[in-house]
């Protein structure tokens, strides 16, 4: 047993540590902002738009039970991965070098709470499915904060904004 735990608590140091410099290094600015081609701008405001639809209907879903329909909402805000479209080669070299390591986490991040709202709903249980719809904005906020600044002006912390003048 106790082998087994140590085991266990190695493997998730290595992967903590492993992550940590690549984490540190990618969040020292605290927002970067996204040199993407038009193209693939366009392509990330269009699944922007395209989450947003999902996003305003699921609190009116989740708190009517509506559990099939929460889950294929769940479902399609995960299947909306930017960097899963079909995207011709060098769009996705494009994405590939463009977008830094922490969006693509961020991003990840996210599509996963959608899967895990999509299995909450799937197993009708409400507590489970409000607390990932609170993540998934939770995720929308942090990657604006980070990423969308410029779009998002609001991010910008009050205090800073006072240090400025
Ligand atoms: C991994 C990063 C990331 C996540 C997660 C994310 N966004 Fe965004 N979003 C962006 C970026 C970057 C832009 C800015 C694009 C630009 O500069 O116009 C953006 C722009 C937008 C826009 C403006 C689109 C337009 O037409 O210009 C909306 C609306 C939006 N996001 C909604 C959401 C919502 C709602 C969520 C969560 C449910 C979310 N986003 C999650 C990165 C993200």
């Amino acid at each position: 047993m106790n082998s087994i735990k140590h085991a266990v608590f190695v493997l998730l140091s290595i992967s903590i540590f492993a992550g940590l410099p690549v984490a540190a290094q990618e969040t020292t600015a605290d927002h970067y902002e996204l040199k993407l081609s038009p193209r693939l701008m366009e392509l990330l405001r269009a699944e922007m738009k395209a989450i947003v639809v999902g996003v305003q209907y699921l609190p009116v879903g989740i708190a009517a039970a509506e559990w099939h329909k929460v889950a294929k909402t769940g479902e399609q805000i995960s299947a909306s991965y930017i960097l899963e479209q079909k995207l011709t080669p060098a769009m996705r070299t494009e994405l590939d070098t463009a977008l830094p390591g922490h969006f693509k986490r961020l991003d990840m991040e996210f599509h996963h709470e959608a899967k895990k709202l999509q299995s909450a709903a799937m197993n009708h249980n409400a507590q489970l499915a409000a607390f990932h719809y609170y993540r998934l904005i939770e995720a929308c906020t942090e990657c604006h904060a980070a990423f969308a600044v410029a779009k998002f002006p609001g991010f910008a912390a009050p205090a800073r904004a006072e240090h400025r003048h």
